[in-house]
Formats: structure tokens, sequence, C-alpha cells
């Protein structure tokens, strides 16, 4: 149980074995990153008692290395909607969380971050709702979260803003603290404009943004998105990209933007797949599943966007024609619940799990079943084992801003085996060029390139493996912070 004021001790995963202590001195911060998610999440459990564990998504997966470095403040959610919660440090980070009450949580988070504009941004592959009273909440809440920044940060410290979820934030904080550097970040696709203009509230989300001093998008798409906007719709005089940054005159300031591919921390990945106790943990897995000649993997958040039951169907197609053979090849796909109290994420769910039951109950043995289906979050270390084990990875969303699971999956191949199954339409196929790239949309496509990647020489294969691998070394999420955090220092020179 919880003690009043005091976090419990949070479970599972990186930081999960973590020191949790109240953070009695709470001084101002000069580094402070301001995200709707806190990197752990607050659960409570049936029984009533509350735990941590680290929070989903490719956001904290990235952020948490650079905070760690870094040394500054995390303002967020922790997730759960009873009870304040004082800010603490927890393994050295220090926490400053937001309390949102349930009816915030449903107006804000379920509903206009997660029902209106990420569907809308991520290319309508499901339909937005619009509804005035969300936009009233979204505003309340991105108010709370820039007065509690305005609180957490030193005078003239750097704030960095992420995400769709708070893109009032920027001119909000301005207005309370003209004194700080504000960098926003936006970890999603930014749309082009015959989509974001169907957003009633489109005006006062750009205005909102053009609060910082840098916006970031991941790729010079967005970017270019973004400045055709602020023209268009606020009638601001923007300079194209050029080396990378663009910019918008917003009355005396210069707002600079630009492009940012995000990463991960790569060494630290190699490092794991490279250890005695993950290779053997990976043997194992294959081992326990039968040996089969390839293992196939799928690792999302169950989101629609992902493109998981495409996926699942092109597989299921191909033991129907006997291209693959459930004796041979076999697949696990992990699915971490999301968004649950989203219709469109319950129906997913349901064609998810129905295509499972499908291709189990027609091409499966008993203790044989082809595809080995998980609705939970794994442990990382886990995880790191499983990127390991497989002989190739599926990673196939209609629409993705950056996708860091594809990343992850080449960080752990560092002997350079391994092929990759990658949507062109993630932002990770700007760099992974030399994955096996699908549209996710043609199915006779995405089972044709299945099949060519585990007949595929295996010469040929480490080739395009080991060029990836080498990219991702390379560009990893400290150079990915630094890019970022430098273009904002000699933003207003
Ligand atoms: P998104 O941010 O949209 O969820 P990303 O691929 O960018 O997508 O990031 C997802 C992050 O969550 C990755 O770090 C990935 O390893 C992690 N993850 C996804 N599914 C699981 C799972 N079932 N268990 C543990 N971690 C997961
Ligand atoms: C994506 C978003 C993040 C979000 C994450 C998990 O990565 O860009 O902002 O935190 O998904 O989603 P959730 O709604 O659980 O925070």
């Amino acid at each position: 149980m919880c003690r009043a004021g005091v976090p419990p001790s949070p479970k599972n995963a990186a930081l999960t074995e973590a020191v949790v202590t109240a953070d009695s001195h709470r001084d101002e911060s000069d580094f402070v990153v301001v995200a709707n998610r806190l990197p752990v999440d607050l659960e409570e459990q049936p029984d009533g008692s509350r735990a941590w564990r680290r929070s989903p998504g490719g956001l904290v997966t990235a952020l948490e290395p650079v905070l760690r470095s870094r040394n500054g403040t995390w303002v967020g959610w922790p997730g759960a909607s009873k009870g304040e919660i004082e800010p603490f440090v927890l393994d050295g980070l220090r926490m400053y969380p937001i309390h949102l009450s349930k009816d915030e949580v449903e107006g804000y988070y379920h509903r206009f971050s997660n029902s209106t504009l990420w569907p809308l941004y991520h290319d309508v592959v499901v339909k937005p709702t619009f509804d005035r009273s969300w936009w009233g909440t979204y505003r309340e809440v991105n108010l709370r979260f820039a007065e509690a920044t305005a609180r957490a940060a030193a005078p003239g410290a750097t704030v960095w803003v992420h995400d769709y979820q708070l893109q009032l934030v920027p001119a909000m904080l301005r207005e309370l603290r003209p004194d700080l550097k504000i960098g926003f970040f936006l970890h999603i696709p930014f749309p082009p404009s015959e989509l974001f203009a169907q957003l009633p509230w489109r005006v006062g989300v750009l205005q909102g943004m053009l609060g910082a001093d840098l916006v970031g998008f991941h790729l010079p798409g967005g970017a270019e998105n973004f400045l055709a906007l602020a023209h268009r719709l606020l009638g601001l005089e923007t300079q194209p990209i050029r080396d990378g940054v663009g910019s918008v005159e917003c009355g005396d300031r210069t707002v600079r933007v630009g492009a940012f591919p995000i990463s991960i921390d790569s060494a630290e990945l190699v490092e794991q797949a490279r250890s005695e106790k993950i290779r053997a943990r990976a043997a194992e897995i294959r081992e326990e599943l039968g040996d089969p000649e390839h293992l196939m993997l799928g690792v999302d958040r169950l989101d629609y966007t992902k493109g998981i039951d495409l996926r699942l169907q092109a597989i299921g197609e191909l033991y129907d024609d006997g291209r693959l053979d459930p004796a041979k090849q076999v697949m696990i796909q992990l699915a971490t619940p999301s968004r649950e109290q989203v219709e469109q994420y319950a129906l997913m769910r349901d064609a998810v799990e129905l295509q499972v039951g499908r291709i189990n109950g027609e091409h499966g043995q008993l203790h044989r079943p082809p595809v080995h289906y998980l609705y939970q979050p794994v442990d990382r270390e886990e995880l790191i084992a499983l990127f390991v084990a497989a002989d190739l990875m599926l990673v196939t969303p209609l629409r993705d801003g950056m996708n860091l699971v594809a990343k992850e999956y080449v960080a752990c191949h560092p002997d350079h085996t391994g092929a990759l199954v990658l949507s062109e339409f993630t932002g990770a196929a700007h760099e992974l060029h030399q994955a096996y790239l699908v549209n996710p949309h043609d199915l006779d496509m995405v089972e044709d390139v299945i099949v060519e990647a585990l007949d595929a020489d295996p010469a040929a294969r480490e080739e395009r493996m080991a060029a990836m691998h080498e990219q991702v070394v390379e560009n990893d999420v400290h150079r990915w912070a630094a890019r970022f955090l430098d273009a904002l220092r000699r933003s207003g020179d």
C-alpha cells in the first residue's frame, strides 16, 4: 500500500529496481522535461494496492536515458487519478507529478488527445471526433502543466515540452515565464494542411506550439507542413528549411523549426544483446518454442495505427497457402495494452485476438500454436532476449512518427543476423533504407516480402543488417537530444 504523499517502490523493468524517495529539497531545475506521462505509471491493483510500472511507449524509452544523463526534472501525469502525489526522486530522476481528475483524464487524455488529435495526425486511419467540451478540458489541463512547469524551472532554465497532448504548453509557459528557453518536440507525424485544417481549433494549436523557441519534428515533411500552416492559417512570414532548420517570424520573436529524427540508447542495447545472460535466454526461448527454423516477431502497443491486424492476415494467408509451414515458422506477437477506454482500441484488440485464434485453430497442434500472443507488457530484459532470438522482425504500421521497435531490433543484432520487414509509412523507413520495405496496405507485397526475407541469401541479409546497425549505433538518442538542445541554445541568436 502507498502511504499518503510518498510513492511506493516500483516493480518491473529498467526503472523498477530503483529507490524512491520524497524530493525534500524541491530545488528548481535548470533542465525540465514536460510530457503527458511520467516515465513510471502508478497502477491501482484490484486489491486496492498500488505499484509503479514503466510507462508504455517510445517517448519514455527515448527520454529516460536523456534525462538521466542531464540531471533534470520530469513533469508529467503519474497515470492514477486518485489523490495528489508529492514530487519525488526515483533512481536519481526527479519527478514532478501532475494530478488529473477522472473527468480531466477523460476529456483531455482519452478524448481530445487520443480520439481527436491522434487519429487526425495519423492520416485519419480512423475518423477523428471533434467535440468542443474536450477542447476546453485540453486547454485547462495544458494550463495546469504550464503552471507546474513554471514552478519547477529555475530562472533562465531550458524546458523541453513533448508531444501532441501538450501543444498549448509552450505559449502558456512563455506568458508565465518569459525568461525560459522553451523547446517543443512532436513525437507523432505532423499532418499535411488538408488534414490539419479540419481541426476546429487549428489556430489555437499552432499558436500554442509557436510559444516555443524551437519546434521539432521527426521528418522534414512534418516541419514543412508546420511552416506552410503557420503561413496559410496565421499569415506569418516563414523561411524554408535550410541546413535542417527553417523559421517563423512571430511578432518580435523568430521561432526555429526543424527535423530531428529520434532514436534509442543504442550502446546500452548492444551491450545487453551481447551479454551472456541475454544470449542464453534467447537460446532458451527458441528451445521452448520447439527450435523453429524461423522465429518471427511483432512488438507493439495495441494501437490501430500499428497494422497488427494486416500483419496477422498476411501471416495467416501464408500458412493457408502453404508458403509458411507452422512446424517451421513460428511467430510471437507482443501487444502492450493501450488506451483501452477508447472504442477503436477495444475493437482492434477483438479483431487481433480473433485472428490469432483463427490461425492457431486452423494451423496449430497441441502445445504448438504457430502464433504466440501476449497482451501484456514484458520485462525489458525478456524483450531484448526476444529481439535477439528473432530471425525476422515485422514492423508494419499504417502510419508511425518514428517506430523505435524497428531500431531496437536492429541494435540487438550486432552480429548482423536477422532481418527487418518495415512499413514505408514509418519515420524509421527514412533512415533504415536497407530494411525489407513494404506497403502494409498491399497484402500480396507484405506476403512476398516476408517470404523473400526468410529465403534470402544469408550474406545479403547480413549486408543489410550491418548497414542498418551502423546507422542506429551512430545516430543514437543522445545524439538526437544533443542536436535538438544545441539548436535550442542557438535559437534567439
Ligand atoms: P509507440 O511509442 O507508438 O508505442 P515505438 O515503437 O516508438 O511506438 O515505441 C514503443 C516502445 O515500447 C519501445 O521501446 C518498445 O520496446 C516498447 N514496447 C512495445 N511493446 C512492448 C511490450 N509488449 N512489452 C514491453 N515493451 C514494449
Ligand atoms: C506514443 C506517444 C506518446 C505516448 C505513448 C504511449 O509514443 O507519442 O506520447 O506516451 O505513445 O501512449 P499512452 O497514451 O499510453 O501514453
